[in-house]
């Protein structure tokens, strides 16, 4: 059986483009249908790591944190979800606006501020933790919830 050790990698990164570079290096190990948490505060470096997961994607077009969109998709090497939840009020507001549907087998979602969904979250996803804010050098634990996600432990 596996273990949390199994389960878990923690990395510091002390720039924005080392963060970059290891969400490149798993972006190498996504898979179709793959839901990837990221977890931090208000300028932890969410968005920074799904744009270096998209750059390891292949996606051309730049990713940001649009204000009012709450789902941008872009095109690479498998189509990639981006969600920023921040204004999301609540889980029913997600499914009724068709923010989480099927669609999303086909490719990657990556999450920030997941806690709005509540309980509607995939069993099986990866967590990435992100703990620092500003100049401060950032802790990244990569936490796997199945065995399927320990590809991205082995990539980082
Ligand atoms: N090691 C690091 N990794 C990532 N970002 C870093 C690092 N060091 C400094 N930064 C800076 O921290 C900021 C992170 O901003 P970012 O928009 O990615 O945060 P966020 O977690 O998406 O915040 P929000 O919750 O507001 O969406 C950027 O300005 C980035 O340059
Ligand atoms: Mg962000």
């Amino acid at each position: 059986m596996a273990t949390t050790a199994d389960l878990e990698r923690r990395i510091v990164t002390t720039d924005p483009a080392a963060t970059r570079d290891l969400a490149a290096r798993l972006a190498a190990v996504a898979r179709p249908g793959d839901v990837i948490l990221l977890v931090g505060d208000l300028g932890a470096g969410k968005t920074v790591f799904a744009k270096g997961f998209g750059a390891g994607l292949g996606v051309v077009g730049t990713i940001n944190s649009p204000s009012f969109i709450l789902m941008a998709e872009y095109e690479g090497r498998l189509p990639l979800f981006h969600l920023d939840l921040y204004r999301l009020a609540d889980a029913a507001e997600a499914l009724a606006g068709g923010l989480l549907d099927e669609r999303q087998g086909e490719g990657v979602t990556l999450i920030e501020w997941a806690d709005r969904l509540g309980g509607v979250l995939p069993r099986a996803r990866l967590e990435v933790i992100i703990d620092g804010t500003g100049d401060a050098p950032r802790t990244i634990t990569l936490r796997a919830t199945s065995a399927s996600y320990r590809r991205y432990l082995e990539a980082a």
